[in-house]
């Protein structure tokens, strides 16, 4: 019995032997062909061909690098197997871009604070006077509304896009954070539309005011006197803070439309590679246009767009502040229209003596401006 046992083993083991002789040879096979006669391994193949005769390496280079294949469905961006650039915008976006975003709103958020608490509210020097000039009709004030009123809905929605996951989520939860982000980003996609349109009639209405002239030199060289009592720097209907923040506003607009369109309608247009031929036809440094791929045009508008809001923010932060709690008698010329004569003649005296040549109505014992 222990012998018959002994013998099955033997056939069995013998069989085996039998079978592998073949994948014996093929592996031998493989083996030398992967040497060189040296013993050395021959490019492209794998020393002892374990993992198959070739490594194929190139190959998974290439898709590795993001190289685009072929394919039979509509969809070409499904040729691309491996795109790496999504590695370096989730870094860029979840590091830096949250990170620093963080500071230069917050940080504007602190400066403002600490001004107010240093340089107080700026009165109207010569106090009110009771006596108001037209500053802005309805036309005007309705238009900058509907602009403030998208675009601080826009701020506060796209700021949750960023960071509400760091900061809402905590504190309300995941469901009602869910519930804020999904009517945040309804909200954020369709008064994109009022505040574009917005922007754009601001530009026709304002655009003359805002030309640069040389009593803003003046303006910028004194600081608009924003930090010093007494100090009223000549100026017309704008002076060269408001003229910044008007071109901000309309810039930033325009770039924060496009980047914005380009996310609304994906992979529809590009800017990406257009805007790097320009810029590297003056001599900058960016990358090679005809690299940009369609996604790596998605993933820079939604970086941009982020940055370019953040910047937007701050600025528009400072204007609200100014507009507001840090100006007497600012508010009134968004509120009714109408505002002081003695704060229209300390901020904008030019102005003034224009509207009162145009109407002939200069009123002599109205305060001079300093
Ligand atoms: C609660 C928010 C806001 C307040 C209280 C406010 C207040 C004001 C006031 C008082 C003026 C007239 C200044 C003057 O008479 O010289 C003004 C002008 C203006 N506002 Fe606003 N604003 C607000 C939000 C916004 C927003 C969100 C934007 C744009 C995104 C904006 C854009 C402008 C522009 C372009 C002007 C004309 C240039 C200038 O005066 O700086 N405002 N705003």
């Amino acid at each position: 019995m222990r012998a018959l046992r002994l013998l099955t083993c033997l056939a069995v083991l013998l069989a085996m032997m039998g079978a592998a002789a073949p994948l014996q040879t093929a592996w031998a096979q493989q083996v030398s062909q992967s040497l060189d006669e040296s013993g050395d391994p021959v490019a492209g193949n794998v020393p002892g061909g374990s993992l198959g005769n070739s490594s194929d390496s190139e190959l998974w280079r290439a898709i590795r690098k993001g190289g685009q294949f072929g394919v039979s469905i509509p969809d070409e961006q499904a040729a691309i197997m491996v795109q790496s650039e999504g590695e370096l915008w989730e870094e860029v976006r979840n590091g830096p871009l949250t990170f620093y975003g963080a500071v230069v709103v917050v940080g504007m958020f602190w400066l403002l604070v600490i001004f107010f608490f240093i340089r107080g509210r700026i009165k109207i020097e010569h106090g009110m006077s009771g006596q108001t000039i037209e500053r802005f009709g309805m036309l005007e004030r309705s238009l900058h509304w509907m602009v403030a009123v998208s675009f601080i809905v826009l701020a506060l929605t796209g700021m949750n896009i960023l960071w509400g996951k760091h900061v809402i989520m905590p504190i309300l939860g995941k469901e009602i954070f869910a519930t804020i982000s999904m009517w945040g980003k309804y909200a954020h996609n369709f008064l994109a539309f009022p505040f574009m349109l917005g922007v754009a009639l601001m530009f026709v209405l304002w655009v003359r005011h805002n030309i640069p002239n040389k009593h803003d030199l003046i303006w910028l060289s004194k600081a608009g006197g924003l930090f010093t009592k007494g100090v009223h720097p000549p100026s017309r209907k704008f002076n060269a803070g408001q003229k910044l923040i008007f071109w901000s506003v309309v810039l930033g607009g325009l770039t924060l439309s496009l980047s914005g369109v380009a996310m609304l309608l994906p992979f529809e247009f590009g800017m990406w590679a257009k805007t790097f031929g320009v810029l590297q036809s003056i001599g900058f440094n960016v990358p090679d246009p005809a690299s940009v791929t369609p996604m790596m045009e998605m993933q820079l508008s939604t970086l941009w767009h982020s940055a370019a809001s953040l910047v937007m923010i701050a600025i528009v932060l400072a204007h609200i502040y100014i507009g507001s709690v840090g100006m007497e008698g600012a508010l009134d010329a968004m509120g009714s229209g109408q505002v002081d004569i003695n704060w229209a003649r300390e901020h904008h005296n030019l102005w003034v003596e224009e509207v009162e040549a145009e109407q002939g109505t200069a009123k002599p014992q109205a305060q001079p401006a300093e």
